[in-house]
């Protein structure tokens, strides 16, 4: 009982904001007071765009299952990763971002020191015992000037926060109900994963974690639109700056590094405590789709 209510409210450190690396931070039990609510609009997003495991370039299905709101939608195949407006199970246009998710995303970007956030994706992942992402940098986006804002519900998960190079020495991070992680600056592409999820029975949840991984694709419409990869904005922070070391010989192998107008800026990560709200709600299970 004690243990199920402990559950229920995620982290036992909520309001604390725990810093991981410059730009990075973990919001302790930020989301916990809309988690219902995020839930919720989950298994209504779900309804229209089921969750699905997706086929990796390399021919490998993934483990987690994923399905995206907003403008565009993550996807992966034999092509390659990238975003695109369709969904392509059902050929309509991905579910549109509730308020909700752009509200939370906003708060949680500012707390962390990254203002004037507006998400246009989504992506929706949920993990069932043994689901895991492997090390990787979210770099699908046109331009790293915006933050990541990752949001955690249900069963805890190992998180692993490693750095802007693959064989950089990774963090484990326990993120529970309600915490909301955030990197940008000079942490927005540091190469981050999932250790295979544990099992487990979660109040909110059931049998498994659902993250809301929010990203802003585009920021400049002209570079989304149009312009081609010669464009030197989108050149530079596309691929100017892969698989270089720096001055000290410290490779960036296997990745790319923000440019130096992303590395320079450091955000003021808020050090002040933020309140921590429960508000316990019905038990759901794990956004309905395919299995
Ligand atoms: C992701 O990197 O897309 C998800 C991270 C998480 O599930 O916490
Ligand atoms: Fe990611």
């Amino acid at each position: 009982m004690i243990g199920d209510l402990f559950a229920e409210m995620g982290s036992p450190d909520a309001g604390k904001a725990e810093v991981l690396a410059e730009g990075a931070v973990v919001l302790r039990g930020f989301a916990l007071g809309d988690a219902p609510a995020l839930l919720e609009a989950v298994e209504r997003i779900a309804a229209a765009a089921p969750f699905r495991h997706l086929e990796t370039p390399g021919g490998f299905r993934m483990s987690v299952a994923m399905t995206n709101c907003g403008d565009v939608g993550w996807v992966s195949d034999r092509r390659g990763y990238r975003y695109q407006p369709l969904d392509p199970l059902t050929g309509n246009p991905w579910p549109p971002m509730p308020p909700l998710f752009l509200g939370l995303a906003r708060r949680a970007a500012t707390a962390a020191g990254f203002r004037d956030f507006h998400t246009d994706v989504c992506l929706i992942n949920r993990y069932a015992p043994a689901a895991r992402l492997t090390l990787h940098q979210d770099k699908d986006e046109k331009g790293y000037t915006d933050p990541i804002v990752s949001v955690s519900l249900g069963l805890p998960a190992t998180f692993l926060f490693g750095g802007l190079s693959r064989s950089d020495k990774t963090r484990r991070v326990r993120l529970e109900h309600g915490d909301v992680t955030v990197w940008g600056g000079p942490s927005r592409l540091a190469f981050h994963g999932v250790a295979p999820l544990g099992e487990g029975e979660h109040p909110a949840t059931g049998q498994c974690r659902i993250n809301l991984t929010f990203r802003r694709r585009c920021r400049f419409i002209s570079l989304c639109r149009g312009l081609g990869p010669l464009h030197p904005v989108r050149f530079r922070a596309v691929r100017g700056e892969r698989a270089r070391s720096d001055k000290n010989g410290r490779g960036f192998q296997g990745g790319l590094r923000p440019p130096w107008w992303i590395r320079n800026s450091t955000p003021a990560v808020s050090e002040t405590r933020f309140p921590p709200v429960s508000t316990p709600g019905p038990a759901r299970r794990c956004g309905g789709g395919s299995a």
